[in-house]
This record gives structure tokens, C-alpha cells and sequence, in this order.
């Protein structure tokens, strides 16, 4: 079948390289995609949040699947354009219609969504301009450290993290009255600290039965040791030691299972992904947001652990079929290591040439922002690349993707040192 893959991250790479190994893949596009997408499928200059214009090449091109990366064209209803223009409802889309996207696209219809379900999370209390005095009351009622969230889709800036109660007010004020993320939080989730260790679980769903993908941890913070600011993500670890059997089973049964039936129970109907952004807490599964996409990078760790064909899987998640659908995992082990253009997630320089790609020996390298110029690779946005290996031990995998990482060069090039180390301990 034809494919029309949307998105232009390492994720899409990923999910490019893995898609176009499939012997169900005839022709692959990937729209706008990257240097990286280009190596796998033919590149397609469409803007993915104009629907119509994607709808159009779909037609023109005979797609016969739709896979969404990025979040925002699925909040904005891309999904149920294709299902409502009659020569477009035959194409397999995966992503969920705005409807379930609500799920990533609003803080607070995620919270209470989670409420109506019992399913384990913050306690937490949402805001308006109108409500602004209660919800400094609120924050007077909590405990330090404060955290306020943009209820709308932010880029993943909208999370702010207050030590303090003044910071946490002033902090409301500004998202609230001036309008810090604008129409994004014009409501604003205020919501209890949870401290825990941090991990992502995804499921791809037919909106009835899911597949539970593999887990990793994300290491969002610029900084060793989890400090300074937060960034996309700067490397990424599958499996997660502590997620082990029995800890999966209370996330199966307490998470993923009430969050696919809520949603078949409230009339929603979703075929794609869910990421489960969740926190450890005393042994116990929260959720601290969901997101209706794969994770960036965590994608470039989790698929290359998956040994089944992601089409088939894919088709399924479309046809409504998951429950006879089978996925293998390999129990080897996968690190990522992102490299980033000094300055970064701060302002950083464009188009400087990388060197030492063709060396690389045992990893896998996913290009996020890398573009062509000339024949030749420029780094061309903050995350560059993502270097994966799979071993079968956490120590080898760290050690190849490391070396891998220091050979290939750019100039600024930066990457954390210390991304498994804790998978090791
Ligand atoms: P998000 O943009 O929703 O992924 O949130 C960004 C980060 O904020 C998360 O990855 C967590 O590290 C942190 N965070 C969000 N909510 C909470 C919470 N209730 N307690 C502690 N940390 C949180
Ligand atoms: N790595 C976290 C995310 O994709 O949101």
C-alpha cells in the first residue's frame, strides 16, 4: 500500500525507517519530513495543518494509509476531515479525531476526563480569568512546589514548575491575565507535585482493544544530573528497569484499560496512539498528561525494539482488529543519545556541516533537524540526531551509542553524559 507519513522530527525517521521494512509498504511519503525521512520515502512539501491540501495529494497519490507523528494536526481535526470527505473515509488514518485528542490538546479535559474515571492522578483544580482569586486560594491550600499548566496545546512550554507561592501566584496572574501562552491558557490546571521517577508508556488502540508498546524513560532536561532547563528530550532508555511485571499490571489495570474503556464509554472513537506520560510514586502508576503521538525520542529507543510489522499492526489499529493482532518485542535493550546544537533549548546556530555520519558502526542515527544543502549534512534545528543501539545489555547499548555520539561531529555539538546511568545503578 501507499503511505503518507506527517511529520519532520527524528520520530518521523524513525517511524520511516521502520515503516518502509515493511513488505506491505509499496510507495512511502513523508510530509514535510527531513533529511532523514528522505532516505526512506520520497519527501512532499505539504503544510500538514491544511487538511484540504492533504486531503488533495491523498487522492492524487492513491494513499491507502494516513500516519500522523506531531500532535497538533490531530487536535485541529485532521483525522475528521479524512473520516467525513467520502473519497477520503476509505483511507486507513491513524491518529484520533479531535475528539480524543482533547485527551493531549486540553490539560483540563484530560484531568477530568481521569476524574470521571478514577483513573490515578494529581489532585488538581482548573482556573479562568473569572476564577482567578479561588485559584490563589487554591495555591494558598497546597503545599510547595506549585505546578501550573497551559490547558491548551504550548509547544510543551505550557508546564510551569513555582518553588514559591508568590512565584506560583505572580506565575497564575501571568497565564491567566496577560495571557502568557494566549488562548492556551486562558484556563490553567493547577495541580499537586508528585515526586517520583518519571516514564512513558504508549499503546496504539482501535479505540477497543490496544497493544501495549515497549516503555522507556525520557531524559527531558538540558543538563546532567536532571538540571537546567527542559528540552524535547535528550536521550531515551528501553525497556525501564523498575517497570517490570508487576508494575505494568497495576498500569494495565488501572491506567490503560479505564482510559481506552472511558473513552468507548463517552462515544469517542480513537484509533492511534497514547502515550502515557506517568510518574512513579512509592511504587504506584500516576498519570501525569496523556499525549495522542508517539514520544520524540522516545520513538527512535521503542521501535527499534519492535520485531513485528508495524503496517500490519498499523492496519489493524484502522480496521478495528487489534485484538487478533500480534506484536514481538525483542527483551534487548535500546539507548538513545541525542545530540544538540550548543545553545539549545535556548537560541543556537543553523547550518553547520556534519561530519563522521558514514562511520558509525552498531547504532542506528535518526536526523531531526538536518538538512541537505548541497549534497552534503547541515544541522538545521535544536535536537539533531539520535543515535540508538540495541544490546543486548544496558551497558553495551549506552557504550556504543556513546561512542557513536562522540565520533560524529558538528560544530556545538552537545549531549548529556549521563543518560542511563541510572538504568545501570
Ligand atoms: P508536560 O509538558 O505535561 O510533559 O510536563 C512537563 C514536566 O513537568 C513533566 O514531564 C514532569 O516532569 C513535570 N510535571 C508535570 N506535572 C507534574 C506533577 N503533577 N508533579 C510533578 N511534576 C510534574
Ligand atoms: N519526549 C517527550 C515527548 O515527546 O513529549
Amino acid at each position: 500500500m501507499n503511505i503518507l507519513l506527517l511529520g519532520n522530527g527524528g520520530r518521523e525517521h524513525a517511524l520511516a525507517w521502520k515503516i518502509s521494512q515493511s513488505p506491505r509498504c509499496d510507495k512511502l511519503y513523508i510530509a514535510p519530513g527531513n533529511a532523514g525521512t528522505a532516505l526512506h520515502g520520497q519527501n512532499v512539501k505539504l503544510h500538514i495543518n491544511d487538511h484540504h491540501t492533504v486531503g488533495e495529494f491523498a487522492k492524487q497519490h492513491d494513499i491507502h494509509m494516513v500516519v500522523v507523528g506531531p500532535e497538533e494536526a490531530l487536535v485541529h481535526g485532521i483525522a475528521d476531515h479524512f473520516h467525513r470527505e467520502p473519497d477520503l473515509n476509505g483511507i486507513l488514518f491513524v491518529g484520533p479525531r479531535a475528539a480524543g485528542a482533547r485527551l493531549e490538546g486540553s490539560k483540563a479535559f484530560a484531568k477530568a476526563f481521569m476524574q470521571r474515571h478514577s483513573i490515578p492522578t494529581a489532585s488538581y483544580r482548573s482556573f479562568s480569568i473569572n476564577t482567578l482569586e479561588q485559584g490563589k486560594a487554591y495555591l494558598q491550600s497546597l503545599p510547595a512546589p506549585y505546578v501550573l499548566k497551559a490547558d491548551g496545546l504550548a509547544a510543551g512550554k505550557g508546564v510551569i514548575i513555582c518553588e514559591s507561592l508568590d512565584e506560583a501566584i505572580s506565575t497564575l496572574e501571568e497565564m491567566l491575565e496577560s495571557q502568557m501562552f494566549g488562548e492556551a491558557s486562558a484556563t490553567v490546571v493547577v495541580e499537586e507535585f508528585l515526586k517520583g521517577t518519571e516514564l512513558s508508556v504508549f499503546v496504539v488502540t482501535d479505540g477497543t482493544s490496544y497493544k501495549i508498546l515497549p516503555s522507556a524513560k525520557d531524559y527531558k532536561r538540558i543538563g546532567e544530573e536532571d538540571t537546567g532547563p527542559n528540552t524535547g528530550g535528550m536521550g531515551a532508555f528501553s525497556p525501564v528497569p523498575f517497570a517490570n511485571e508487576a508494575f505494568m499490571k497495576k498500569v494495565e489495570n488501572r491506567i490503560i484499560k479505564p482510559t481506552i474503556g472511558g473513552l468507548a464509554k463517552e462515544g469517542i472513537p480513537f484509533c492511534g496512539f497514547i502515550f502515557f506520560g506517568l510518574i512513579e510514586v512509592g511504587g504506584e502508576p500516576y498519570v501525569i498528561e496523556y499525549n495522542v503521538r508517539l514520544g520524540d525520542p522516545e520513538t527512535q529507543a521503542i521501535l527499534p525494539r519492535i520485531q513485528s510489522d508495524l503496517i500490519e499492526l498499523f492496519e489493524a489499529a484502522a480496521k478495528g482488529t487489534l485484538d487478533r493482532q500480534n506484536l514481538t518485542i525483542t527483551n534487548k535493550n535500546a539507548a538513545t543519545i541525542v545530540l544538540v546544537s550548543g545553545g539549545y533549548p535556548g537560541n543556537y546556530e543553523k547550518g553547520y556541516p556534519i561530519t563522521k555520519i558514514d562511520q558509525v558502526k552498531g547504532s542506528l542515527v535518526f536526523y531531526a533537524g538536518v538538512s541537505t544543502e548541497q549534497d552534503a549534512l547541515v544541522t538545521s534545528g535544536g535536537r539533531v540526531l539520535a543515535v540508538t543501539t540495541l544490546a543486548d545489555n544496558a551497558s553495551e547499548a549506552l557504550e556504543v551509542s556513546y561512542k557513536n555520539a562522540h565520533l560524529i561531529n558538528f560544530k556545538g555539538k552537545y549531549y548529556r553524559r549521563d543518560i542511563g546511568k541510572d538504568i545501570l545503578q
